[in-house]
């Protein structure tokens, strides 16, 4: 049997890892899998692990509040050698961008372990944008033995960085996988609808009083948006808010104190915009089926959106996902408060730019890259 670290720390990586951990368990007989969190989000991961039904056999327990990034890569460096050493995989799994991330596959590859990079090659080619993030997949993918890549625009930034070709696969992305489980759980249950519009009532949005408002749904968190960048797009949220009464505005609020502070300083009095705490992933999804558009800086919702056909403004100015914006679902405003307010407008008023949005195929994949994964990793260990 070879034996499998899988190790993810936040709440994108747990919701992306969790189709390939239910796929290993359907191959009990081939492989021993070991479930290491790095904590390096608390309630929001558990969120995740609840929705999936997955209980981790390891905790490291990282997270603190306000953490800096040399406090998740330290910490997670020196736990991770104990359970690594320990364990003695034959393969370590990590996920995308963050520090859990790049702090894993670094520990894997000082203490020689083969390590697999699931969604590998996604590229600004910014260091500082997003940040750290960018810094972390290029080096994850330096140091990895086996290279997932979403899309075939993945692959070709690993060869284009020398990274040998036969170590890379085009699988597709496992957001959608968690999205098909998601969305067939949310459309065809009464009782999980109940229980999704109950959540969200009681985290502070009741979507039946509300019915008649189109709803503009918010996420954001990202780094280098930190500060400025934060007050602009929240300026920008109060504008919208108040040019138009009939959009309620629906953001769950990140719980990184500093996305914290400035939301709630700033949008905490506005009528229709609803700050509520962070959704658990089923309601979350249940919820963007019921938006107009989103406004996010996040990464994966821009993967899902063209799967529900949801149009999406990223408040960024770069992004390593070029495949949605080609796509047409997906358009880069920055975090200018005029540009943001100037786009919401334009969507919310223009019925041809909304249409054009709305209708595109999804480049991630159709559901399979989580048996395509695992099959790939049997024919590296020929079993
Ligand atoms: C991290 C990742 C980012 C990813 C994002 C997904 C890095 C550097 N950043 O950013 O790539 O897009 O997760 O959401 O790896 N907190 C809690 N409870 C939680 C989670 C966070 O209280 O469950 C608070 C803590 O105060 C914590 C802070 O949020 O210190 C920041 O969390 P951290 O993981 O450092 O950064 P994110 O912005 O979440
Ligand atoms: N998500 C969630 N609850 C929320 C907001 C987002 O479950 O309140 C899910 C969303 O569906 C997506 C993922 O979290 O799959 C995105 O995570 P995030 O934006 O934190 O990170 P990123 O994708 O930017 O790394």
């Amino acid at each position: 049997m070879k034996k499998i670290l899988i190790v993810f720390g936040t709440r994108p990586e747990a919701i992306k890892m969790a189709p390939i951990i239910k796929e290993f368990q359907k191959n009990t007989g081939l492989f021993e899998i070991r479930i290491c969190v790095t904590g390096q989000h608390k309630e929001m991961l558990l969120q995740v692990l609840k929705v999936f039904d997955i209980v981790p056999d390891i905790d490291l327990k990282i997270m603190k509040p306000n953490q800096d990034l040399i406090d998740i890569n330290s910490l997670i460096m020196s736990k991770l050698k104990v359970e690594v050493l320990k364990y003695n995989p034959d393969l370590m799994l990590v996920h995308g961008d963050t520090t859990t991330a790049f702090a894993s596959a670094l520990t894997g590859f000082y203490l020689n372990v083969k390590i697999g990079h699931i969604e590998a090659g996604l590229r600004t080619f910014n260091l500082k944008s997003p940040w750290p993030e960018e810094m972390n997949r290029q080096f994850t993918d330096k140091i990895s033995d086996l290279h997932f890549a979403p899309t075939l625009q993945s692959k070709e930034n690993l060869i284009k960085e020398s990274i040998k070709s036969e170590s890379i696969h085009t699988v597709g992305n496992t957001v959608i996988d968690a999205l098909l489980f998601a969305t067939d759980k949310v459309n065809n249950n009464n009782t999980i609808q109940n229980n999704i519009e109950l959540q969200i009532e009681t985290f502070g949005y009741s979507l039946s009083s509300r019915k008649n408002q189109k709803k503009i749904l918010v996420t954001g968190h990202r780094r280098e948006n930190f500060g400025d960048g934060f007050k602009n797009i929240c300026e920008a949220i109060k504008k919208i808010a108040s040019n138009n009464p009939d959009v309620d505005i629906i953001y769950p609020v990140h719980l990184n104190p500093k996305v914290q502070e400035p939301v709630y300083k700033i949008l905490a009095d506005v009528e229709n915009v609803f700050l509520i705490k962070p959704l658990d992933y089923l309601p979350f999804i249940y919820l963007m089926q019921q938006s107009y558009f989103i406004l996010t800086d996040s990464g994966g919702i821009q993967e899902e959106a063209p799967s529900l056909g949801k149009p999406v403004l990223v408040m960024r100015d770069t992004s390593e996902r070029p495949e949605a914006i080609e796509a047409g679902t997906v358009k880069l405003v920055g975090t200018c408060t005029d540009n943001i307010v100037i786009e919401c407008e334009e969507l919310l008023t223009n019925c041809d730019k909304y249409l054009s949005m709305q209708n595109a195929k999804n480049p991630y994949g159709d559901g399979k890259s989580a048996f395509e994964i695992v099959q790939v990793i049997k024919s590296y260990f020929k079993i």
